[in-house]
């Protein structure tokens, strides 16, 4: 076996379920703000494109996609961080959801045989980059996001030595679970540490088109590059997917892009693993990246909810919503893991403890004492969600259960 495999933490769905198994008593229907899986309906246009290409089936498909697909996230891309030129060829790769290409690429570009070879992560952070980082021979360097800096990674904590040795940056902007955004300044900061290091830089966007201020797009790391001359994105690469811009996470369709250089190796890569997109999924894909209705509204509902929460649940609960995403990162009155076992089995309310979604590093779990809530149901239930939790902090606290 892999030895790696065993160094793996314990997969945090199970984790989880490990903390929700009792049987709730009290009779409430559940409500789910615990996964991040978008809710609202799938956009009319995209399932049509996905019937009418059924016939794919009878197809196998190739790793780069079709040239249709290509160009739509190319212009895609052009449009909204305002680049005068991606090249849909060398620039552009479809991938089949996000969370596989965040684990792949540490795959392709960490050289375990280098001594030290380091993996810098946000913590908290999305899972795929610890597993992929450790699974390609990395060791993983955290940047904890705490209150104290705005929940953004302290950037400056890391050793020159870790720099030195770092091969692949990891970054989320907007960031799951905090729904914090990386400034564009510091953004440019880490593409010249890249430059002066050599290493590269992946940005997880996935979170990009869900944010409050509908004249204040979130920057991505393209537009850093591009705005600094680096047209060529040298050491630059972007994940976005159409799982929370277009509520189609069952689509498994996102799409990676930047410097050429890094997606003619991912490709080679993913050539052996087999990891092509269907062509009825290429199909539906391009119409979802040429369509920016649904994406309006969809922003539109989320704010809608965040309000709504904010304005049940202050003060019981201090609500701080966040500049983007679709998540409420709160600070609970007693410890996040007890809370969250009191709440589902009280109010039959499920959430995600914070200290499950980060690792402990210089001495502090920066998620502990946080909860996270994805503000994915229907606004009925998160406001049904809001009420239980508000009467819960108010009649039910417990120090332990
Ligand atoms: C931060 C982050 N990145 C990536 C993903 C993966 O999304 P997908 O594989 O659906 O593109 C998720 C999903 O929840 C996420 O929260």
């Amino acid at each position: 076996m892999n030895p790696r495999l065993a160094s793996l933490p314990t997969y945090l769905w199970g984790k989880y379920l490990q903390l929700v198994f009792s049987k709730v008593h009290v009779d409430l229907s559940p409500i789910s703000l615990h996964i991040g899986e978008p809710k609202h309906a799938p956009p009319k246009v995209i399932r049509q494109a996905l019937v009418d290409s059924l016939s794919g089936l009878r197809h196998y498909t190739n790793v780069k996609g079709s040239q249709e697909l290509r160009e739509a996230i190319a212009s895609w891309l052009q449009q909204r961080f305002k680049l005068a030129h991606v090249n849909p060829d060398r620039q552009v790769l479809p991938v089949n959801g996000t969370r596989e290409a965040l684990f792949g690429i540490a795959q392709c570009v960490v050289d375990s045989r280098q001594p030290n070879p380091k993996v810098l992560i946000p913590n908290p952070f999305y899972e795929a980059y610890l597993c992929g980082a450790i699974l390609a021979g990395g060791s993983p360097v955290y940047t904890n996001c705490l209150e104290a800096t705005d929940f953004l990674p302290d950037f400056s904590s890391v050793s020159k030595q870790d720099w030195q040795d770092c091969q692949l940056l990891y970054i989320c902007s907007p960031s799951n679970p905090c729904g914090t955004i990386i400034p564009r300044e510091s953004m440019e900061m880490l593409i010249r540490y890249a430059e002066r290091y050599d290493f590269i830089i992946a940005s997880d966007e996935c979170y990009s088109e869900i944010y409050g201020n509908e004249d204040t797009p979130p920057t991505g790391l393209l537009e850093a590059a591009w705005a600094m001359g680096l047209e060529d994105f040298k050491r630059c690469i972007v994940f976005h997917s159409l799982s929370k811009r277009s509520n189609v996470p069952g689509l498994r369709s996102g799409f990676v892009a930047g410097d050429a250089e890094i997606i003619q190796k991912f490709e080679k890569y993913r050539s052996y693993q087999g990891y092509t997109m269907p062509s009825y999924i290429q199909a539906a894909s391009t119409i979802a990246w040429k369509d920016e209705k649904h994406v309006v509204k969809n922003r539109q509902l989320y704010r809608e909810k965040f309000a709504v929460m904010k304005d049940i649940l202050s003060p019981t609960l201090p609500v701080h919503i966040p500049p983007a995403s679709f998540y409420l990162w709160l600070k609970t009155p007693i410890p996040d893991v007890d809370f969250t076992r009191q709440l589902y089995l009280q109010k039959h309310v499920m959430v995600i403890p914070g200290s499950y979604l980060a690792y402990r590093s210089e001495g502090i779990n920066p998620g502990e004492g946080f909860i996270r809530l994805a503000l994915v149901p229907e606004l009925q239930q998160c406001v049904e969600a809001a009420y239980r939790i508000k009467n819960f902090i108010e009649t039910g606290l417990t120090q332990r259960h």
